[in-house]
């Protein structure tokens, strides 16, 4: 491993689940100092990655947590958007708004918030790189059998935001940029075990993403490596979309 990290701050949404813990322990070990954001399950974090509760529904948690942030250092902090939920295998005429609304919360409006309090503070200090996680259910598929209607919906908006702000920010030093992943071993599909098989039949690659792999891309993006990229979708997903 390198120290390509080193000096930087970073903040990790989702940093319980399986991929933000991943991000945050491989960002740890190349130097980064990382600020786990989640609701839950910050006892599990890597050693090196500072815990910092927040709930990304709530206006004032996240506010507080990036305030947290600066009041102990004031140099940039990073941002990389992993917190996401799914609802269970619900068909969109049964679906109740209140189900709707829960997925939009975290998954879009969670991350326009982070990215608004975290982006503002970018802005005001020069630059800095923001990574969102969309998903290949956004725009390049729609999964199946499952039925996650507002799933797909939010990330197909994750990446118009990510655009969106890459433009409005672009020009001053904010780098906006989104990874997009097929199906990742992870919390987030251990209910659908019944379908393990027939995802990794259609993918060409016969497997599933090691959260790990979506780290790697993310670094890129957070990194000098990916200088030229503005508003970006990096498609990882094991040729799942080329069936
Ligand atoms: N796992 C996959 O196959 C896959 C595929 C494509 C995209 N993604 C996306 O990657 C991202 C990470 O997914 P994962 O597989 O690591 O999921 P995960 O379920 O393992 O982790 C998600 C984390 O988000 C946290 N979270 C949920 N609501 C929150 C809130 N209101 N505030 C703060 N934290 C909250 C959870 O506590 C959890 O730790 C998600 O955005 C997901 O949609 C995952």
């Amino acid at each position: 491993m390198t120290n390509r990290f080193e000096g930087r701050r970073v903040a990790v949404t989702g940093a319980a689940g399986g991929i933000g813990l991943a991000i945050c322990r491989s960002l740890a070990e190349q130097g980064a100092q990382v600020y786990g954001l989640d609701l839950k399950g910050l006892d599990g974090l890597p050693a090196g990655v500072e815990a910092v509760p927040t709930d990304l529904t709530s206006e004032e948690s996240v506010a507080a947590a990036v305030r947290g942030l600066y009041a102990a250092v004031d140099r940039p902090v990073d941002l990389v958007n992993s917190a996401g939920i799914v609802e269970d295998d619900v068909a969109a005429e049964e679906m109740s708004l209140d189900q709707f609304d829960r997925v939009m919360a975290v998954n879009l409006r969670g991350v326009f918030l982070a990215c608004r309090e975290f982006g503002r503070e970018l802005l005001a200090r020069g630059g800095g790189a923001i990574v969102t996680i969309a998903s290949m259910s956004g725009n390049a598929i729609v999964n199946h059998p499952q039925r996650q209607s507002a799933y797909n919906t939010s990330k197909a908006a994750v990446s118009a935001l990510t655009r969106s702000l890459a433009v409005e920010w672009g020009p001053r030093g904010v780098r906006l940029n989104t990874v997009s992943p097929g199906y990742v071993n992870t919390p987030l599909n251990s209910l659908k075990t019944d379908m393990h098989a027939q995802w990794k039949g259609e993918t060409v690659l016969g497997r599933f993403a090691e959260p790990v792999e979506i780290a790697r891309a993310v670094e890129y993006f957070l990194s000098e490596d990916s200088a030229f990229c503005c508003g970006t979708e990096l498609l990882i997903d094991g040729g799942f979309s080329l069936r």
